[in-house]
């Protein structure tokens, strides 16, 4: 090798160096930047990238929950919705109680891919949590349900869940005296009757919130501007975090659906996992209304707590969150519509390839675990907004 060839080479070796050393700086004080401009109360964050026509309400902390009218809390109505849904006494064969599918310990889901009920039948859909329930509006993957007092009567009574009816529940529980007195402490009389079991079940369902996450943590930290206290926020949401909450919000397209402190917008989409004519096929909504435009319709569940429910989505065919993300990434799946087929699935227009890179992808995995906290132990009394009846 001559020497001009030897020190080209020397130099190009120091401008790559120098050039690779920029790098790392710009990306460092990047990352400064946002956590500056993310250390601030959210009305100061860089505004959200949201598509035209899109109401999107900011992530941010839980607020209280306000129980419906007909149905106000009380402490006894708690407690007895809380025996209920343990009691497999609920079901025909008194083996599975609502924590048989709905379990603490594994995010207030049952970690499989799809249920088994009576029989050990397998169901068509994955358990979803049921933390952070009494903000919804509507309930089950594809809305069916218009209230938690609904809700909670439809297991009861399915053949694949828990195969009882009504009238052999109420006449099974009257025969049992603790639960004549616990009724009469929550209603005022000892009459068992199914829509005081939807009552209480929705109660005490409406008090599992999910505990603080480190998100919160940090909101709380920054809305208290404890600036003295700098490690301490860090370590409650990383640089990578905070990389990955920006992009949630921005080039990710997240917030379109996941908006407002229970990243849900409440409403139903379908993301492109129809699976038409294949052996996961799902319409979702559309087996509800009948109206083709809402096939493979599902709602957007809510994140909080999400790494501690897998597996994820309506058919609980997605165990790696990586994955899960690079399907996103790609824009899923967005079949051409058959003219011809009014049940061919159209996926969202809020759905597209994104162009996130490898390292914004785990920055993204990074925000879902800070918006996971350990999943709820039970109660939680101080989001109960108690109505003034005056
Ligand atoms: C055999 C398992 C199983 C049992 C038992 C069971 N569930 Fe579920 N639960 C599920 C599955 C699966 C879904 C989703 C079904 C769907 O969307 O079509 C679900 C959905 C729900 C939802 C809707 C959550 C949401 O975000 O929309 C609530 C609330 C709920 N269950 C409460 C209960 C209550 C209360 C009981 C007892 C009365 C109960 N479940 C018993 C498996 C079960
Ligand atoms: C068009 C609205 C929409 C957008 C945009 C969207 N989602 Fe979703 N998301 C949904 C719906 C609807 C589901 C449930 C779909 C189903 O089960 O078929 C879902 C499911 C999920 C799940 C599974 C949760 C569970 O409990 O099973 C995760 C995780 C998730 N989304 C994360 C994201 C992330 C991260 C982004 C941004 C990259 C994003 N979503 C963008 C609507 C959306």
């Amino acid at each position: 090798m001559n020497t001009v060839t030897t020190s080209f080479l020397l130099f190009s070796i120091k401008i790559s160096v120098f050039l690779l050393f920029v790098s790392f700086s710009t990306l460092a004080i990047d990352i400064e930047k946002l956590r500056a401009l993310y250390d601030q109360p959210s009305e100061f964050w860089p505004p959200a990238e949201i598509d035209e026509g899109i109401h999107a309400k900011e992530i941010g902390l839980l607020e209280k929950i306000s129980f419906p009218k007909e149905n106000s809390f009380t402490e006894e109505k708690l407690r007895l919705g809380e025996q209920l849904f343990h009691d497999g006494r609920l079901s025909r064969s008194q083996q599975i109680a609502c924590v048989s599918c709905h379990d603490s310990d594994l995010g207030w889901g049952d970690g499989r891919r799809t249920s088994f009920g009576h029989n050990l039948q397998k169901g068509k859909r994955n358990a979803p949590t049921i933390e952070n329930v009494g903000y919804g509006k509507h309930f089950f993957w594809d809305g069916r349900a218009a209230t938690l007092e609904q809700q909670a009567l439809m297991p009861l009574q399915d053949p694949v869940e828990m195969n009882f009816t009504l009238p052999e529940l109420e006449e099974r529980l009257s025969q049992i005296p603790e639960y004549k007195k616990a009724f009469k402490a929550a209603f005022g009389d000892e009459n068992i009757t199914a829509k005081k079991i939807g009552q209480a079940l929705a109660t005490y369902q409406r008090t599992i919130v999910s505990r603080l996450s480190r998100f919160d943590l940090f909101l709380m930290a920054t809305a208290k501007n404890v600036k003295s206290d700098e490690k301490k926020k860090n370590l409650k949401m990383s640089d990578q975090a905070i990389l990955g909450m920006h992009l949630f919000r921005t080039k990710a397209r997240c917030m379109n659906c996941h908006n407002g402190p229970t990243f849900s917008d409440q409403k139903l989409h379908n993301i492109g996992l129809t699976y038409y004519k294949r052996k996961y096929q799902d319409f979702g909504q559309y087996n509800v209304t009948k109206n083709p435009n809402d096939v493979g319709k599902f709602k957007t569940p809510s994140l909080r707590g999400v790494m501690n429910n897998k597996p994820w989505m309506h058919n609980g065919l997605f165990s790696n969150m990586r994955g899960l993300l690079n399907l996103y990434n790609g824009g899923v799946s967005r079949p051409k519509k058959d003219p011809n087929d009014p049940l061919s699935p159209v996926t969202s227009k809020l759905i597209k390839p994104l162009l996130l890179t490898k390292e914004e992808i785990l920055a993204l995995e990074e925000f879902l675990k800070a918006i996971t906290a350990p999943p709820a132990l039970g109660p939680s009394r101080k989001y109960i907004q108690l109505i003034d009846e005056n």
